[in-house]
Order: structure tokens, then sequence, then C-alpha cells
């Protein structure tokens, strides 16, 4: 096998939270141990609060891990210092959920898809870049000019995509990056994820708490809960065939034949922590293999 791109070693994120009265930990993520294989999508799903985000900002470096490490393609990035951690900044990339706060309001289309080229891409003419990678998305023309307000939540979501791939990346953390689309808009926006990836061979962790995207779109699937990998796999035999008890009451929750229902369960899911699930100690628990490449934790 391939050796993964990404690999992530019992990775633990710990959050110190002030509180009226003192101090808490908050653990978000806890001895994580995965792989992301070149030319994969890894989907991420859990409720909200379960680690998704920090598991993709720590892989980005963008938080400092409490204990564990990251690899990218071979090399450890926890520990290095800024300017050998320069070249990973080009190479991996993130899309946001909400591109009208990631976007800067008072700077153009082009401005903002050229500036990490400038910063990061060993390119003679940025603009040229830039319009390339706007026109690849669907925005051509003179409306490379305007501002992030003047274009739909959709568009703007093609701009920060467009900002992504400008730099030439191997590796694109998407993060929630249609939940805050139109249903019509969001199978648009996954369509031109899926073929960003096929002709520059992307690899993708693509988080989210919507498992109908996540079941379209990724090749493997991790489900978190409370930090902890509870289940990965293929994402057919994950879907099919759940194992872990946390799995199967989310899928139990969303994959109702009525998709206006199961919207309206997953919304509840994210908003409200379901009926707890019980784990076993991170010191005595392991993964074990149900079906080729299927793990659930014991
Ligand atoms: N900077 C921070 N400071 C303190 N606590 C944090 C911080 N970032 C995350 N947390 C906590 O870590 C846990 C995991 O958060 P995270 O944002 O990774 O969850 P998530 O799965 O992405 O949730 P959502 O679906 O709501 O985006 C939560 O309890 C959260 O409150
Ligand atoms: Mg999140």
């Amino acid at each position: 096998m391939t050796d993964p791109l990404v690999r992530v070693d019992a990775l633990t994120k710990e959050f110190t939270v002030r509180e009226r009265g003192g101090k808490r930990v908050v653990r978000a993520l806890d001895e994580v141990t995965v792989d992301v294989r070149p030319g994969e999508t890894l989907g991420v799903v859990g409720e909200s609060g379960s680690g998704k985000s920090t598991l993709g900002r720590a892989i980005l470096q963008l938080e400092t891990p409490s204990a564990g490490s990251v690899t990218y393609a071979g090399t450890e990035l926890t520990g290095l210092r800024p300017r050998e951690r320069r070249p990973f900044q080009r190479r991996m990339q993130v899309i946001y959920q909400d591109p009208f706060s990631s976007l800067n309001p008072v700077r153009t289309a082009l401005q903002q898809v050229a500036e990490p080229v400038t910063v990061l891409r060993d390119a003679t003419d940025p603009d040229a870049v830039a319009r390339d990678a706007l026109a690849r998305v669907g925005i051509a023309g003179d409306r490379v000019h305007d501002l992030p307000r003047a274009f739909s939540g959709g568009q703007r979501q093609r701009i920060a995509i467009a900002r992504a791939i400008a730099v030439r990346p191997e590796f694109i953390v998407c993060d929630e990056p249609v939940s805050a689309l139109d249903m019509s808009i969001q199978a648009q926006v996954v369509d031109l994820l899926r073929e960003l990836q096929d002709e520059r061979g992307l690899t993708y962790l693509f988080i989210s708490h919507d498992l109908s995207v996540v079941r379209e779109i990724a090749t493997r699937t991790a489900v978190l809960y409370r930090g902890r990998l509870v289940e990965i796999g293929p994402t057919d035999s994950l879907f099919r065939d759940p194992q872990h008890a946390y799995t199967r009451r989310l899928l139990d929750a969303v994959l109702v034949p009525d998709p206006a229902i199961a919207r309206r369960r997953l919304e509840q899911l994210s908003t409200r922590v379901a009926a707890p699930v019980d784990l076993p100690p991170t010191d005595a628990s392991a993964m074990v293999e149900v079906a080729p490449g299927h793990l659930v934790l014991v």
C-alpha cells in the first residue's frame, strides 16, 4: 500500500477554558490516530464539539498538539521552525464554512486570490495565476474586480476555493464547505470540489456534520465522538454496516427516507448532544478490524 500523505499519530489536544471560579480542561482530541491517503477524500463526521475542526486545524498546524504528532509526506510537522513550515503552508490549504468571514470584505476577488500566490508561490504573474483560478471556478471577466458582498453565498465559496487552489496545493482541509449554502448550490460546489480533485490529484479531509454529503463524496469516513476516533472505514462499508453504538445512533438519526425529517434531526444532533454512549478508557481501548479497512473502537 502507498504511504499516507498525512499521518496523525496519537494526537491529543487539550484546551484550558477559564470559567467563573477557575479553569477547566477540555480534551478536544484524545489520542486520535488516522491516515489520509494520497488522492482520497477522508470524510470526518460527528456531532458538534466532537473535535472535527480541531483535527483539521491540528493537521494544518493552526493548533499546537498537546501530545502526539502530525506527519505530512514523511516530514513530522510538529516542532518545525516557522521557516521550515513554510513550504507546507502552500502544500496544505483550507476551505471554511463561511466564506463571508474568511474573505476580506474590502479586497476584490482578484486581490484575495492573488495574495497567497504572491506570498507562497514563486509565480512571475500572480494576477494571471489568480485569474486562471477564478475562471476555473466560474468567476471571470470584470467580476473579478468586485468585492465579496457583490457575490452570492455560493460564488463567495467559489472565490474561497479559487484562493485555495491558486497556490497549487496537494491537500485541502474542507471544514463544512457547503453547510452554509442552499441545497441546490451545495450540489454544485460538491461537484466542483470533485472535479478539481480529479483534475489536480487533490487529497481532501472533508469535515461535515451532513452525512448525506459525506456519503456522496468521501472515499473513507472517520467518526469522532467526544474527541475519540470511534470508527473508520470505507464509506460504503461504514454506512452499510455501522459497528459502533455512536455511529449507529448517528446514522439512525439521519438516514430516514424523508429528507426534511433527516435535516431536522441532524440540526438537533448538531446543537444538542445525543444520549451519551459509553467509551472505554483511552489506555484500555483498541481499534479492531471488522471488515477490510473498517475499524471500530472497542
Ligand atoms: N480555541 C478553543 N478554546 C477552548 N475550547 C475549544 C477551542 N476550540 C475548540 N474548543 C473545544 O474543543 C471541542 C471540540 O471543538 P471543535 O470545534 O473541534 O468541534 P467540531 O466537531 O468542529 O464542532 P462543530 O460541528 O460545532 O463545528 C469543543 O468542546 C470546543 O468547545
Ligand atoms: Mg467545527
